[in-house]
């Protein structure tokens, strides 16, 4: 380490750090893809479990393979004695993505061994963490709440069973195709910081299970999926539309950042953000509540006006959640939930051409000295 290479800019920023074939990205012209699929068709035309599929295997299902993917995540959405026994030690004592981060640990202890890099051990090992997050999510938060949790419904679709299983109700089917919608959205984003951490746990050849408690802990902080949470408390503590100025000089005036804007990559809108900002509104408009998106739009326009920064997908999936009735606490482990696809896509693609992901760090430390016995200091 004694050779000093040029300083990075910090954060691996424009670094390319390895190949991909399942989520492209262009940030100067707003364009996100999987597979080669523009976000907006997917969003439009696709469904969360085909997007799983895709993701997966580089190429959309047909009829066949989509049906058996669909039944194969029925089959695992309930949870082993193990994990329900873990949920409930740990109900009043976790938050709800250290609860989902310590269950995914636990699941471990549940499966069949096998080959760690095998490709077909694996889907089946995604299919169980696919299938379970929802009712992992929806269990820790019953119990919470002092509720019992409720068992998956197989009459159900992906997202409509998670939304049963939360709130008791079975949703209503438009709500429901926008929450699929959601999942959709955010399935996948290239060499994101949670992704980046599964594979570089996946590439020391680590199972499953230990790449996805990564990523899990990666996707918790604040700067990452974290911000959907912290955007709808900042939302909250602004109330009115007549605060969200005011609130923005004070975090503005201490060189503070504001949540739900802001990306690595992006330079112009995310295009993810621009469907979600229709769904924030037509929610408003649905439940007679303008007040959640009113304040997202004005905020939106003042960042713009004062920073140049664009929203991110954080912000308006917020008020969108806020809207379908669910707790701000939850939102990230509803990131947790979609993104799980991307993750085990990222760790299939990691063991299918794998090398150890080491890099080197620019020393800029104390010159080379002799050891000082401590009775000499
Ligand atoms: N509010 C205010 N200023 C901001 C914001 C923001 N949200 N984001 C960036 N800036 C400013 C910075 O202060 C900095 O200004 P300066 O050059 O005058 O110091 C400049 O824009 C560049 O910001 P960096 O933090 O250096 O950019 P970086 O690429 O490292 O960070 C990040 C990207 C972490 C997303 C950042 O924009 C941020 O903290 N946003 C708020 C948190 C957030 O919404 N995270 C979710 C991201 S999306 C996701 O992970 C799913």
């Amino acid at each position: 380490m004694s050779v000093s290479k040029a300083a990075p800019k910090g954060g691996l920023e424009g670094i390319v750090a390895g190949d991909s074939a399942i989520g492209y990205l262009d940030g100067e012209k707003g364009e996100l893809r999987y597979c080669g699929y523009l976000i907006k068709d997917l969003a439009d035309h696709s469904n969360f479990v085909e997007t799983v599929w895709l993701l997966w295997h580089l190429e959309l299902p047909n009829k066949a393979q989509l049906e058996e993917l669909r039944t194969s995540l029925l089959a695992e959405r309930a949870l082993p004695g193990i994990v329900y026994d873990v949920l409930k030690t740990v109900a009043q004592h976790q938050e709800p993505m250290d609860a989902l981060r310590t269950a995914v640990s636990a699941m471990s202890a549940d499966d069949v061994p096998g080959e760690v890099t095998d490709r077909r051990s694996n889907l089946r090992r995604g299919i169980r963490l696919t299938a379970k997050f929802p009712t992992i999510i929806a269990a820790h938060e019953r119990l919470r709440q002092g509720k019992k949790p409720l068992e998956p419904r197989s009459d159900l679709s992906h997202a409509g069973n998670f939304l049963y299983m939360l709130t008791g109700e079975v949703p209503h089917p438009e709500e429901e195709r926008m929450f699929d919608t959601c999942l959709v959205l955010h399935a996948e984003h290239g060499f994101n910081a949670s992704t980046f951490a599964a594979r570089v746990t996946a590439a020391t050849l680590a199972d499953l299970y230990a790449a996805i408690t990564s990523a899990i802990g990666t996707l918790k902080g604040p700067l990452h999926g974290g911000a959907n949470t912290a955007v709808m408390q900042m939302l909250l503590e602004m109330g009115s539309v007549a605060n969200v100025e005011p609130y923005l000089d004070r975090i503005l005036a201490r060189g503070g950042k504001v949540m739900g804007f802001g990306h690595r990559v992006y330079k112009v809108m995310d295009p993810r953000a621009l469907i979600l900002k229709d769904f924030s509104q037509r929610l408003a408009k649905v439940k007679n509540e303008p007040r959640w998106y009113e304040m997202s739009a004005k905020l939106e326009a003042l960042m713009k006006a004062r920073k140049g920064i664009d929203v991110n997908v954080d912000f308006f999936s917020a008020s969108t959640y806020y809207y379908m009735g669910i707790r701000p606490e939850l939102y990230t482990t509803i990131f947790a939930l979609s993104r799980i696809a991307g993750w085990v896509a990222h760790v299939l693609e990691q063991y299918g051409n794998n090398r150890l992901i080491r890099p080197e760090a620019n020393w800029i430390g104390a010159a080379p000295r002799p050891y000082v016995p401590l009775g000499q200091r």
